[in-house]
């Protein structure tokens, strides 16, 4: 489903995965490889309503920070040679879904559960969705989301990488895939 008007080398690039998995941080090094302008979509929602994701969330809802999430998805995600990060639960929309995955190039950060579970205590107090749920429940919530994460152009497990290695890996799969279909002339 990738998008034929734009050439791949122009298109931007997307990660998706669950929260925690190290979107942001992969996506940067991506970004300063490729020297490429990196989005991360959390921050630019914070910025629009100037206040925290769980702000946000206690204040208008998570219906209307869903809204606000899709729209800044779909026009960052039209824009040519960007590195974007998207919130884990972005994919749960199949608007989200089908703009990212026919406008650009998709990535799938997969981290174990096992590996997952042992960075909790970093993420709680700014992922509202994890808040108020048990260990289980969480584990569940994990496990049901990879049915979204199923939507991706590549995949990378990232269990015993470090950044740099996750983001040599990506840079490489690109500039291969690029050779491949966009040859230069
Ligand atoms: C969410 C993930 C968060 C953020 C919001 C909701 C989710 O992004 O968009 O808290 O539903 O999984 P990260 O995946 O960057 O933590």
């Amino acid at each position: 489903m990738i998008n034929k008007n734009t050439s791949l080398r122009m298109q931007s690039i997307v990660f998706i995965g669950f929260m925690g998995v190290g979107k942001t941080t992969i996506g940067q090094k991506v970004a300063q490889k490729l020297y490429r302008d990196f989005v991360d979509i959390d921050r630019e929602i914070e910025k629009e309503f100037n206040m925290p994701t769980t702000e946000i969330f206690k204040t208008f809802g998570e219906k209307v920070f869903r809204e606000k999430e899709k729209s800044m998805i779909d026009s960052f995600s039209k824009q040519q040679l960007k590195i974007i990060s998207v919130g884990g639960g972005a994919f749960l929309q199949e608007d989200i879904r089908n703009i990212c995955l026919s406008n650009c190039i998709v990535f799938y950060l997969d981290l174990s559960w096992d590996y997952w579970k042992e960075r909790i205590g970093l993420l709680i107090d700014s992922r509202p969705v994890l808040q108020s749920r048990t260990l289980e429940e969480i584990e569940e919530l994990f496990y049901t989301r990879q049915e979204i994460y199923s939507y991706h152009h590549s995949k990378v497990n990232t269990n015993d990488l470090d950044v740099d290695e996750v983001a040599d890996f990506i840079v490489d799969s690109l500039k291969v895939a690029w050779d491949i279909y966009e040859p230069l002339k």
